[in-house]
């Protein structure tokens, strides 16, 4: 008989995402008058940016003629993005980084589970906790999670990361063989400066471990000492994996493109994992559009890096509205400074789930509990300020008078 992956089993619940958006479904259907603000999943309102449309429409156009006609692409990506992604957000930083160290994807999220493809399942993983459920999801899909015992993996390493100390985990005390890092942080909105940072490139030299920045965020960064890639520190290309996005830095959530970062320098047994994950794209992915990697593309022009940049400023002064208006309702906040995410303390010690309840049904706006994100998130709640600036302030006029 066929057997199932039985670490599927050991999964809690469903997807974070997917359990809240059913809670906010339930909730409109049962209150059709009320007007639901949300500010849980870090999904963009603003439209895509006129460069970036443009060179879609013209992508279609091109689709049309058999001179223009792209079948199955590169699965690492056409060369005139990852040529453009070195360039100007490598070359631009004083980063030496090779096209073919760039490998196209749809998604950060599909990466940064796909990733795990490239390891062994006996390598101990260490996560920040609370964490982007991804990373933890998809290594107990894998098996090298063990069990679900008190709301805890049994194999994975935590490093819990709470208000004592700033929100930054500190380095392992057991020897770990992957770490998940993301700075700017999702959830906690906290970034890490280069000195924060080189410790974990040193660590990861000193233990033979890899390094798994998520930089998903890159872009909202607004401190000149906190590190756009992980390779602005010496030594980062012989330990880190780097996950970059579209997403967030262009507004593709739904349009899909982002890439990930394998330098040849890093070598397990003397084995670029460089060719293991080339090789594992080649098998399992078919690559990006040609239209969506040539809006992404368009990213760089003069006209799109401004036009998307002027996005980002938007969700930054909405940050600001939320981290202001949230202190002024009396809670511990923090994040949104380099972030789009706040993280706010629940009031009296209340249970996030509570919290939660609590904000969309007596002010209707939709967060994220802390709980979703690990242990450590208890007693927190996430906003994304990916809303419109009018809901924005909407909804903090509503969490303001209810509180
Ligand atoms: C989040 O809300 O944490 C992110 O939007 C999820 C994602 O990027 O997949």
């Amino acid at each position: 008989m066929a057997k199932i992956n039985d670490n599927y089993l050991k999964l809690p619940g469903s997807y974070l995402f997917s359990t809240i958006a059913k809670k906010v479904a339930a909730y409109s259907a049962a209150n059709p008058d009320k007007e639901v603000i949300k500010m849980g999943i870090g999904d963009v309102t603003k439209p895509l940016a006129p460069a970036v449309i443009e060179a879609m429409h013209k992508a279609v156009d091109e689709m049309g003629t058999a001179e223009g006609f792209h079948g199955y692409g590169p699965e690492q990506g056409y060369d005139f993005l990852r040529e453009k992604i070195v360039e100007k957000d490598y070359q631009a930083r004083g980063i030496d980084i090779a096209a073919d160290e760039i490998f196209v994807s749809d998604g950060a999220k599909s990466d940064c589970g796909n990733i795990g493809d490239i390891f062994s399942v006996d390598n101990k993983v260490a996560v920040c906790d609370p964490v982007y459920p991804v990373y933890v999801d998809t290594n107990a899909m894998a098996g090298r999670a063990g069990d679900f015992i008190n709301e805890h993996w049994s194999n994975l390493y935590y490093m819990p990361c709470t208000e004592e100390n700033g929100f930054m985990p500190q380095l392992p005390t057991e020897k770990v063989d992957m770490i998940y890092l993301c700075f700017p942080n999702n959830p906690t909105g906290v970034s890490a400066t280069r000195a924060q940072l080189k410790p974990w490139v040193d660590y990861a030299k000193e233990n033979g471990a890899v390094i798994l920045y998520d930089s998903a965020y890159e872009a909202f960064i607004t401190n000149p000492d906190v590190p756009h890639s992980i390779y602005e520190i010496e030594g980062a290309k012989e330990v880190a994996i780097e996950f970059r996005s579209f997403s967030k830095t262009a507004g593709f959530t739904g349009t899909r493109c982002a890439y990930t970062v394998v330098p040849h320098e890093l070598k397990l047994d003397g084995v670029e994992l460089n060719g293991l994950w080339n090789r594992r794209q080649c098998t399992k992915f078919n690559g990006v559009p040609y239209i969506i990697q040539k809006a992404a593309a368009a990213v760089y022009s003069d006209e799109g890096y401004k036009q998307t940049r002027d996005a980002i400023a938007y969700y930054l002064e909405n940050a600001k509205i939320i981290r202001e208006a949230l202190t002024e309702a009396g809670l511990s906040v923090y994040g949104g400074e380099n972030a789009p995410y706040i993280w706010a303390k629940t009031p009296n010690g209340m249970k996030s789930w509570d919290f939660f309840d609590k904000l969309l049904e007596e002010a209707n706006v939709v967060t994220t509990p802390g709980a979703g994100f690990g242990p450590s998130g208890e007693g927190y709640i996430r906003l994304t300020a990916f809303s419109t600036k009018e809901n924005t302030i909407k909804a903090m006029e509503k969490i303001k008078a209810i509180l």
